[in-house]
């Protein structure tokens, strides 16, 4: 193998999906010249095979080929969990515009029209390889979350499942409210992680059963700060870390550990602190039963203008009873919102046996 901008064992695996073994060879040629390594398939049908035994770094996609088509290969790719972040470049003769929408609808990253500029082949494959890079790192740190976020569940029984639930439905409620984007992660980041400084809070006193004495509640109280320090060091931390350390905060300023009201509690952590209440009274704890939605909503309505913010209430309800109906959020939900089915009514899990 010629000499190329990796080291070998580094070199991205590219394959080739093309019919025409001429185009195929010299596709091969160009790219082993750069150092890359090589499979080809010259046909649909065996793609997919290829791509699952070989697990490439990059796709180079014929559209017209006998068994499946390239948009169809590309469709397939997407729909599976463990390629669906697989960049695709679609080398194609077909270059008209309408042939490059139904491509990138397909989910291709990237076009090359045939005749190919060799420079332009390899400089749209860097670009891909670097985009692939970035999605694994991202995919890494929301790894890590999901793992504070279990860690967090594991340590305090009566979490059980409650991180995930309100991420969900924190991340429906910042929908309605018209977060998108980082804002929208952040809420549902800030909504798994809320709890995260439980962690450093004794296991007796999480696992206490009966009236807890003003020392017990000024340890307890600690546990914002606690998961803002944890999370500092994380590099989207500057979208949920607020809605960490605020998430006990009241609309009237009653609570901790600033004591802020009214809008000067993040508009994330108002959410959460919405999504919070009601999850616990749904789910109940153990010094408390569950109460059905409508007394859950009830008290959230009661609270409203003094606990929570009261132009998020009634809009908390409607998410509710929406999900409840099985309709879906106005816009699909981050991956962090996504660790939990859609919460109906019949998913109630049991109460836990200790706080
Ligand atoms: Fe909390």
């Amino acid at each position: 193998m010629a000499e190329g901008p990796w080291p070998v064992v580094d070199a991205p695996l590219v394959c080739v999906i093309e019919d025409d073994q001429a185009v195929q060879r010299l596709l091969a040629r160009i790219l082993m010249a750069e150092g890359y390594r090589v499979v080809s398939v010259s046909d649909g049908k065996h793609a997919l095979s290829v791509i699952a035994e070989h697990q490439p770094h990059l796709i180079l996609l014929d559209v017209t080929m006998p068994g499946a088509d390239g948009h169809e290969i590309c469709r397939r790719l997407r729909a599976d969990p463990r390629t669906f972040a697989l960049p695709v470049i679609i080398v194609t003769a077909r270059g008209a515009v309408e042939d490059i929408v139904a491509g990138l609808d397909a989910g291709a990253n990237d076009f090359v029209t045939k005749p190919f500029h060799q420079l332009e082949l390899l400089a749209r494959m860097r670009s891909a390889v670097r985009m692939r890079a970035v999605v694994l790192r991202m995919e890494e740190a929301h790894a890590i979350v999901a793992a504070l976020a279990n860690a967090v569940e594991a340590k305090d029984a009566t979490l059980d499942g409650h991180c995930r639930r309100m991420a969900h439905r924190a991340a429906r409620l910042a929908v309605q409210v018209g977060l998108r984007d980082v804002d929208l992660d952040g809420v549902a980041y800030g909504a798994l992680l809320h709890d995260v400084g439980k962690i450093a809070i004794p296991e007796p006193l999480l696992h206490k059963v009966g009236p807890l004495t003003d020392a017990d509640r000024a340890t307890l109280a600690r546990h914002p700060e606690i998961g803002e320090r944890i999370c500092r060091p994380l590099r989207s931390a500057r979208s949920f870390t607020p809605i960490i350390r605020h998430h006990h905060e009241r609309w009237d300023g009653r609570g901790y550990p600033d004591g802020l009201r009214h809008d000067a509690i993040p508009l994330g952590a108002r959410i959460v602190a919405v999504a919070d209440a009601y999850d616990a009274m749904h789910q109940g704890r153990p010094y408390r039963p569950a109460r059905s939605r409508e007394e859950a909503c009830d008290e959230l309505r009661r609270e409203a203008g003094r606990q929570f913010d009261p132009t998020l209430v009634p809009m908390f309800i409607d998410e509710i009873d929406q999900a409840e109906a099985g309709l879906p959020p106005g816009v699909p939900l981050p991956p962090a919102a996504r660790l939990f089915a859609a919460p109906h009514s019949d998913d109630r899990i049991p109460a836990p046996a200790a706080r």
